[in-house]
């Protein structure tokens, strides 16, 4: 275990039925101290019970640490805020990708050769002419992403370092272009290639707002404050799509469909799926009257509402990544010259009650990203159909940094966790006539 120690003057005891079991005990490079139970089963007979694994590690990596506690989120030891003012969205996933930040050759290298990989089989145009018009461009990415395995032969080799990295370049560089294309498939425009004189967030907003017919001249801070929510959303430890990307890479499947697997994860309204049910949830308020009804329902037992964007798993004071997107939404919204509209008006009083409200104070709920990037998106001219697509675009290189951290991890196993069976004991099966 790179950067980790194992104490040896310090173990873990643990009795069970009057026989005591020694746990070793690794010290990671930060946060807590973790028991390694990997020997329990053979020694002990027993398994461990963490339903939402809320206590247990389930691999060790050097990508990305975050102390919840003091809401710290670092990508290789470097502060996200750090490097969503000062850094840009490819050189971060250099960064994640490789370990360190590139120098200006490296940078200039890795840019080059992402720009080159941006356009799509041109065979895939087809496949995604198959999708009904009105489907859900998440539904699309699932499945175009799922399909580069069959256009993609020559990088599907995992167990070649070469295929390996030829995946990668080509996801990070594809993905805009699917998402884009997805989103001019739904609204029945034609799709738009990649221009590779553009920036990579540049040239994802051309791609979604140019029409043949038109010049479209992509606003700088339009794509800074873009760069900076692919910047945001680069990584973020083990979350639920990153376990199922790691989950199906251990089993040895190839890279696009891993990646396809953590996109269908993303899509849930309590991980990516957040940031549509966010500012689809502060349209249904609809006026800053109707804020104490929903706060009321939020903290009903007995209503399964939730304030969508509030609380974290991990962030319990606050999410740092919302800090910088809040500067980030109001520096767009002044841009574009975006008047107090109801949304907004809603967005910024329930952030005030909300955080006014004994409730969400003792069970230490805070916005999180996704309580501020719809706002963003919607005042740049997206759907709310499209806020996790550009999520998903954005983890692309969490998802595939982790995939190759696992890769090349020797102590990697197919991932097979246990169960609490609380099912019927053997019984013999009845005849039909005889029930
Ligand atoms: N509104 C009202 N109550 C809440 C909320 C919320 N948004 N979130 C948690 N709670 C309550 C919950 O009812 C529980 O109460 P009790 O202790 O009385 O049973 C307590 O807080 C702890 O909640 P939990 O569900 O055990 O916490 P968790 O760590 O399993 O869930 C979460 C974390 C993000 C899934 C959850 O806070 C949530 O559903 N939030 C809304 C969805 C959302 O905004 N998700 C985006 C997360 S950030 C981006 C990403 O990771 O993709």
């Amino acid at each position: 275990m790179d950067g980790s120690r194992t104490d040896d003057t310090r173990k873990a005891h643990l009795e069970i039925g009057g026989e005591s079991y020694d746990l070793p005990i690794h010290s990671p490079s930060e946060g807590p101290d973790v028991v390694d139970i990997r020997k329990l089963y053979a020694q002990a007979g027993v398994f461990t019970y963490d339903p939402g694994f809320t206590s247990t590690a389930s691999c060790d990596s050097a990508i990305t640490y975050i102390d919840g506690d003091a809401g710290v989120l670092l990508h290789r030891g470097y502060p996200i805020d750090q490097l969503a003012q000062k850094s840009h969205y490819l050189e971060v996933c250099y960064l994640l990708l490789y370990g360190e930040l590139p120098t200006g050759a490296q940078l200039e290298d890795f840019t080059q050769r992402v720009t080159m990989h941006t356009m799509l089989h041109e065979q895939m145009h087809y496949f995604f002419r198959g999708f009904r018009r009105d489907a859900h461009p998440m539904a699309i990415m699932v499945g175009v992403v799922g399909a580069m395995a069959a256009f993609y032969h020559d990088s599907t080799d995992i167990n070649d370092p070469w295929q390996r990295e030829v995946a990668s370049i080509r996801m990070i560089a594809k993905m805009p272009t699917i998402a884009a294309m997805a989103y001019k498939y739904s609204i029945g425009q034609p799709f738009v290639y990649p221009q590779n004189d553009l920036d990579y967030a540049s040239n994802f907003l051309q791609m979604c707002f140019s029409v043949p017919s038109a010049q479209y001249q992509v606003d700088p801070i339009l794509a800074r404050a873009m760069d900076r929510i692919f910047t945001l959303h680069a990584d973020h430890e083990q979350n639920a799509s990153t376990s199922t990307v790691r989950l199906a890479s251990s089993s040895g499947a190839n890279p696009f469909a891993c990646i396809a697997a953590g996109i269908a994860c993303l899509w849930g309204p309590a991980h990516g799926g957040a940031n549509q049910a966010c500012l689809e949830m502060l349209r249904e308020i609809g006026t800053v009257d109707r804020i104490p009804e929903f706060i009321a329902r939020a903290k009903d037992k007995n209503d399964p509402f939730r304030l969508m964007g509030f609380g974290h798993r991990v962030y319990k004071n606050f999410d740092p990544r919302a800090t910088v997107m809040k500067e980030s939404a109001d520096e767009v919204l002044d841009l574009l010259g975006v008047e107090d509209n109801d949304t907004l008006k809603v967005a910024k009083e329930l952030e005030k009650q909300a955080l006014d409200d004994p409730y969400f104070a003792e069970k230490k709920l805070f916005p999180n990203v996704d309580f501020y990037s719809g706002i963003i998106l919607e005042a740049m001219g997206f759907p709310t159909s499209m806020f996790t697509p550009i999520f998903a675009l954005s983890r692309t290189v969490g998802w595939i940094s982790q995939w190759k951290e696992q890769l090349s991890d020797p102590a990697m196993k197919i991932g097979r966790p246990r169960q609490l069976y609380t099912g019927p004991s053997q019984r013999d099966y009845v005849d039909v006539e005889n029930r």
